[in-house]
């Protein structure tokens, strides 16, 4: 009944960090978190799928299993692949009783793997000041001839009496033996656990780092409403001295990739067209999953194309999505007041964009889902001029979303700093049965939420408080 139809999902059983992300012979592969047991998280398996447009995914066996002694404990955590010699190689994180160590795995087809006896980078190749109970979720990337490595981890300075959490850099010609080269970023701003999942990527010529920072500690007014958000740190990066330099400082510098209620985790890599692509975990930790009682739980974001354009990190939805439109509606040049529900633009299945003159209202907005039977039933964003804030609420849905961890206190309502152009918003939309991506004034804020309403709960509401007119309007059917 929740279960998307053009966003991954596991077949069944639990599904969380996207690992492995690449190009390898011809196909993308996408590797996840995976518990194949239960919609719930447990000892870690790899599980692979396998797309030909990011659209459209075939489901493989299990790529990575705990069976060696380096992943008695709790088996095979998140990673990245590279290919080498006409393999791909995967290069993750494996949970023993010992600790947390980084381990290889190799294979010729992509989908049968081998895995090295011994970890790569192991309890004697720890960062200063890092621990092994917490130093994992390496990502590779190639500078020059050279692979490099990303690790998140624990610091702990007993003489200076610091802790906290940090990003080391490693590097290596032939993916077994790894060098410590420095750390790029060491911060106290987990409050309680590291930077996961970091990530690097050169877009359009800058340097960004990428990480998923638990518990971020919050000082701003608008974002980081998550337990765990996903941070972006625009710099320049010298991978030989194993130096990254933010373009801003202090907390300034980290900025939230997505302000809805649902993402972590991200993962990028580079198309065979050059482009980089993003990917991420479509959930959140520490919240019921209404999903479950079908057997499965977790799911991916619609994976995105990232720009950089006048300082600025743009996010929009892969243009692969645009031969799956069906049934195209628009609506152009039209002036309403108060409310307004268009014919043909309904759906919980299909991409919507929208631009919008709001004339002389405050405020502007959608209602998505809307409840068949009773129209109070539904999702909504709203802008608001005079606040300069765009609002996405899921309160008023069927089926509501539990917040296990005392820390949080809402999941329904999060807000981000938007402003408009020339009086004008921009809004790109993509809804998938129970989620929303939402990309604003042309990717530079996006919002992803899960929304669990009924089946028929497909209408869609436009309204404002006084008059805005529709500059133009698309609504299309995702078949797939
Ligand atoms: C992030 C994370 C990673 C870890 C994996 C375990 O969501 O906690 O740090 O490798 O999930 O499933």
């Amino acid at each position: 009944m929740f279960r998307h139809t053009y966003h991954l999902t596991p077949p069944s059983g639990w599904m969380n960090d996207p690992n492995g992300f690449c190009f390898f012979n011809g196909k993308y592969h996408l590797f996840y978190q995976h518990n194949p047991f239960a919609p719930k998280w447990g000892k870690m398996y790899w599980g692979h799928a396998t797309s030909d447009d990011l659209v459209v995914w075939e489901h493989h066996e299990i790529a990575l299993k705990p069976d060696t002694f380096w992943e008695n404990f709790l088996g095979c955590f998140s990673g990245s692949a590279v290919e080498f010699k006409n393999e791909l190689n995967l290069l993750y994180t494996g949970f023993s009783l010992r600790g947390q160590f980084q381990l290889r795995a190799f294979s010729k087809d992509g989908y049968h793997y081998a895995k090295n006896k011994l970890p790569v980078i192991g309890p004697r190749d720890l960062p200063p000041g890092g621990g092994s109970l917490h130093f994992r979720d390496p990502k590779v990337f190639i500078k020059g001839n050279d692979f490099y490595c990303l690790l998140g981890g624990r610091f702990k300075d007993r003489k200076l009496k610091q802790k906290g959490s940090q990003i080391s850099l490693y590097s290596s010609t032939d993916l077994n033996s790894w060098k410590f080269i420095g750390i790029l970023l060491r911060d106290d701003v987990t409050e309680d656990g590291i930077f996961e999942c970091p990530d690097y990527a050169c877009i359009d010529g800058k340097d960004v780092l990428f990480a998923s920072p638990m518990f971020y500690k919050n000082n701003n007014l608008h974002d980081f409403e998550n337990l765990h958000p996903v941070v972006y740190i625009p710099g320049s990066l010298d991978h030989k001295k194993g130096i990254f330099l933010p373009d801003f400082s202090g907390n300034e510098k980290y900025f939230e990739l997505d302000g809805g209620t649902d993402f972590y985790a991200s993962q990028s890599m580079t198309s065979p067209d050059g482009r980089i692509i993003l990917t991420a975990w479509m959930q959140m930790w520490k919240r019921t999953m209404p999903t479950a009682v079908e057997g499965w739980a977790g799911a991916m974001i619609f994976p995105r194309e990232l720009t950089y354009e006048n300082g600025s990190l743009l996010q929009n939805p892969v243009r692969e999505i645009e031969k799956y439109r069906r049934n195209p509606v628009l609506i152009k040049n039209h002036t309403f007041e108060k409310s307004i529900s268009f014919e043909g633009v309904k759906g919980s299945i299909c991409d919507i964009e929208i631009k919008i003159d709001l004339l002389n209202s405050s405020v502007f907005g959608i209602k998505f889902f809307q409840g068949a039977l009773d129209n109070l039933i539904c999702a909504s964003l709203q802008y608001d001029r005079n606040t300069n804030e765009l609002t996405f609420d899921r309160s008023n849905t069927v089926v509501k979303i539990q917040s296990l961890h005392k820390k949080e206190t809402q999941n329904s309502i999060r807000t981000t700093e938007l402003f408009l152009n020339n009086n004008t918003l921009h809004l790109r939309i993509l809804l998938d049965r129970s989620s929303i991506e939402i990309f604003a004034q042309n990717g530079l804020k996006t919002i992803t939420s899960l929304v669990y309403n009924n089946d028929m709960d497909d209408g869609i509401e436009f309204f404002c408080d006084k008059s805005s007119r529709v500059i133009e309007l698309y609504k299309y059917d995702i078949i797939v």
